[in-house]
């Protein structure tokens, strides 16, 4: 096998070992439903199979389907999540062999595949990082039904960096052009597509992402009841919804705890803030006087190397992601402490930017100049519009397989049960430039 092809194998073999790891409860749990914004965990699992047998066995190497049938159930286009849990969807020992048996005809497929092969599903494998990818989403979408259903199980919580690092709280971004997106990245998905140049004026963004003190602060300074933060949407939101602040967070004796799968414990303040929606990390901007970043100042701010005028795949250069430089692939359940990686710092000292928690951006998730759909319209084209807001830069729940500097991520702007925090920007005065 060639190089490519054993690291595709060994990804497949991770991603699955991890799919397998947050499903290895009783079937009680796995066919239940947490919560409407869920499906049940053993959907998940059988629809990664399903994924993989329609694009690599199917789309990729004209394999006859292998259970037709069960297309529908695992398409999630048809039935919603909250419908999910009346489909008859396959039980969890059906699950785990139709997806194995899915499995050992997708490593035959790799066997025999010729990844110089023209066809842009096989070139450079890239229906196997689709699947890949794809299967890696899903297993942060269990670990977060996880979450909501409090179950500390399979959770690893393992040990992460101190927070260390000393540096400004904003750093500066001069004005001029960038390149955004990616024509060269062979696993990158459609809405990385293509690269172009944007021109951005000068900005400030902050170095780390807000942590728990600094929105602490805010929930004290009464910013949940001060409508002048909020969008006038984002004000509906928190008082049809009696939000006081955010996802799994409780006051009690003066002190502020949250649950995490299933364990109360202080919230510590030195960490990131995550659970919080779109509307939150908007009015937050606001009360500190700032803004939520642009897409496109996200990523320059993440990636873009001025002195070698070039975009780096990750915040620190070309070096895959390791523990050293980024908290990624659930080493811990959690984010790590602000200042924890120095060493994953980008060219402009932004840090934190890949790992820890997805980040909300003030951009609507759309298109690129030039986007072409591909390998399906369903990936990304028909979310695009004015109901999505663009989240980056991955979460500790997110595998480095699926995220780099051009990565997109999406969701609508109630949303709080994922891993997301956000950072704040402003555009630079005169004077400052
Ligand atoms: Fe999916």
């Amino acid at each position: 096998m060639t190089d490519l092809k054993e690291r595709i194998a060994a990804q497949l073999t991770a991603v699955r070992d991890r799919s397998l790891a947050y499903t290895a409860a009783e079937d009680d749990l796995l066919v239940r439903q947490h919560s409407p914004l869920m499906s049940p965990l053993v959907w998940d699992l059988a629809h990664v199979g399903n994924y993989e047998e329609l694009w690599v066995l199917r789309a990729a190497a004209g394999i006859t389907p292998l259970r037709p049938e069960i297309d529908d159930i695992y398409d999630a286009f048809k039935t919603p999540r909250r419908d999910r849990p009346s489909l008859p969807f396959l039980r969890p020992a059906e699950a785990r062999d139709y997806i194995g048996g899915v499995r050992g005809r997708v490593l035959d497929v790799l066997d025999a595949v010729d990844l110089a092969d023209p066809s842009p599903l096989r070139r450079d494998g890239f229906v196997f990082g689709l699947v890949i990818q794809h299967e890696h989403q899903h297993d942060e979408t269990m670990l977060a039904t996880l979450q909501l259903a409090g179950r500390p199980g399979v959770v690893r919580d393992g040990d992460l960096p101190p927070g260390l690092s000393e540096g400004p709280e904003e750093v500066y971004v001069p004005a001029g052009e960038f390149l955004m997106g990616t024509d060269s990245l062979p696993w990158a998905y459609d809405n990385e597509r293509p690269a172009h140049r944007v021109d951005l004026p000068a900005y400030w963004i902050d170095r780390l992402p807000v942590g728990n003190a600094a929105y602490a602060a805010f929930i004290e300074d009464g910013g949940y009841h001060d409508a002048r933060w909020w969008t006038p949407e984002g004000w509906r939101w928190r008082q049809e919804n009696g939000v006081f602040g955010p996802l799994f967070w409780t006051r009690e004796g003066g002190t502020w705890w949250r649950t995490r799968f299933g364990r109360t414990e202080p919230v510590p303040m030195d960490e990131p803030v995550q659970h919080v929606c779109w509307y939150e990390a908007d009015a937050y901007a606001r009360w500190a006087g700032k803004r939520l970043p642009t897409e496109a100042e996200w990523e320059k701010a993440c990636g873009w190397d001025a002195a070698a005028g070039r975009a780096r795949p990750y915040p620190w250069g070309e070096q895959d992601p390791t523990p050293e430089l980024a908290n990624l692939g659930h080493r811990a359940a959690r984010p790590a402490p602000l200042g924890a990686y120095p060493g994953g710092a980008s060219p402009y000292g932004a840090e934190q930017m890949v790992g820890d928690v997805w980040e909300w951006t003030a951009t609507w998730f759309d298109g690129y100049p030039g986007f072409r759909a591909f390998p399906y319209r369903e990936y990304s084209e028909v979310f695009f519009g004015r109901e999505y807001r663009v989240l980056r830069g991955g979460s500790w729940a997110a595998d480095p397989a699926a995220v780099r500097t051009t990565f997109r991520n999406w969701d609508y702007p109630i949303r709080r049960q994922i891993f997301t925090g956000f950072r704040c920007a402003r555009t630079a005065a005169p004077e400052e430039r």
